[in-house]
């Protein structure tokens, strides 16, 4: 690369202890700075709101990377640590520019509507109730073991028919795909889970049941439906999706109204103010930081920044959902703000698919916990740690002090 001598930062500990205060200078400077990821890729990094919000929509921002070349030349670290994705897994369509995704999103928005989501909830109760029943009589948990794992994995599991034996194996698979740190161990993780889903799909296409997983296998479109390839790619997009996110919106949520008691009594008084918390625990510690990887097709010029064509871009969700020309006073917690148009679910073609379930899972978790229990952090705050990586934002634990409702 021409621009060798150019001092790129290189995101490190101190990012993920506190990508806020990084992110906040990052902004200042430009719409969009140059770093290198953990895993030693050079890539663009947009911080603000506007900017973020047209690399989302623009299709000059494109995510169709089928030529890994482009992904090597952008590669500074040591080559042994080049991490190289499963190609069945990664033919999925957050992976794809339309009119490719528009018909693969489709086919699987017809399996996935919000009626069917709604449907959910009794089940997602249910569910929620049960965990909770588990928790009675404790004095401490570790809420994300307790409850902010267990939920949307059971219930992802649940939509797609993922047998309960299987669960624990498969949320050791996606922890080493997400995190993506050791070549082998995610290479591995790749191949054993493409070689689960491949019979899952055999199974469902010969034993079809009341899932979403069979709604897919059947779906079709006129003369359209989804072939094996896809159905893997699609299983495997879903449930990483149901593993890795919604879990930190219950714990980053709580983490932060446990640290804001004037918050967790308003919210106590008026719990009508639930839903807009849940958009406000999204905007101020969204579940994703960083958005999934996306390349310029052509030369693009972004607030003044001008970014070269076929460059890797990088859209900080959790920097444009703390820009304070957006947003005022945006580090502070407030639940009864204007939350709404924050972008921790992305934005144009590829929004979130299960943003309705997420919301769900959020406001049925955080609101049955707060009805049975009085809670405190347990733990100093500064002594907790964030998981290390650039996609996912989330505590590594989140232990908690309870007691019955009432009895303090
Ligand atoms: C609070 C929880 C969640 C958050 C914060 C979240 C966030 C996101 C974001 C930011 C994107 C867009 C990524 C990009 O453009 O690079 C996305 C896409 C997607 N999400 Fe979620 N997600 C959550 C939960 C879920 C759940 C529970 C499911 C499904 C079970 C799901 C399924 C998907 C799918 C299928 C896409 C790709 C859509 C497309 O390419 O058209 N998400 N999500």
């Amino acid at each position: 690369m021409g621009d060798a001598t150019i001092e790129v930062p290189r995101l490190e500990q101190d990012y993920f202890d506190d990508p806020h205060s990084i992110h906040a200078l990052m902004r200042e400077q430009a719409a969009a700075t140059q770093v290198v990821l953990q895993r030693g890729l050079k890539v663009w990094l947009v911080t603000r709101y506007e900017e973020a919000r047209i690399a989302l929509a623009d299709p000059r921002f494109r995510k169709d990377i089928r030529d890994e070349r482009l992904i090597d030349r952008h590669f500074v670290g040591d080559p042994a640590d080049r991490v190289q994705f499963n190609d069945t897994l990664a033919h999925h369509m957050l992976n794809m520019d339309p009119p490719d995704h528009t018909r693969l999103r489709k086919l699987v928005t017809k399996a996935f509507t919000a009626r069917r989501v709604e449907q959910l909830r009794p089940r997602v109760q249910q569910i929620t109730d049960e965990l909770l029943d588990a928790m009675d009589g404790k004095s401490e948990v570790e809420l994300l073991d307790a409850l902010a794992f267990p939920l949307p994995i059971t219930v992802i599991c649940e939509m797609l028919d993922v047998s309960m034996d299987d669960r624990e194996q498969f949320r050791e698979w996606s922890n080493t795909l997400v995190g993506g740190t050791d070549p082998i161990a995610t290479r591995d993780a790749g191949a054993a889970m493409a070689e689960y889903l491949a019979k899952l799909v055999e199974h469902k296409r010969a034993h079809p049941g009341d899932d979403i997983f069979s709604a897919l296998v059947h779906a079709s479109d006129e003369d359209d439906q989804l072939n094996n390839a896809e159905l893997i790619a699609m299983a495997f997009l879903l449930l990483i999706a149901g593993h890795e996110t919604t879990v930190n919106l219950i714990g980053n949520g709580t983490y932060h109204l446990l640290r804001n008691p004037d918050q967790l009594a308003a919210l106590r008084a008026d719990r009508s103010l639930l839903p807009n918390a849940i958009e406000e625990f999204l905007r101020l510690e969204g579940p994703v930081n960083q958005a999934t990887v996306r390349y310029t097709a052509e030369e693009v010029e972004l607030g003044g920044t001008v970014i070269p064509a076929e460059e890797l871009v990088f859209v900080a969700l959790s920097s444009a959902n703390r820009d304070p020309n957006r947003f005022p006073d945006a580090d502070k917690l407030d639940i009864t703000r204007p939350a709404g148009g924050h972008l921790a679910f992305g934005h144009g073609v590829h929004y979130c698919l299960g943003a309705p379930l997420a919301r769900m899972e959020g406001e049925i978790a955080i609101g049955s916990l707060l009805d049975r229990f009085d809670l405190s952090l347990a733990a100093d705050p500064d002594t907790l740690r964030w998981r290390e990586g650039t996609l996912i934002r989330g505590l590594y634990s989140l232990p908690v002090n309870l007691a019955p409702r009432g009895a303090r």
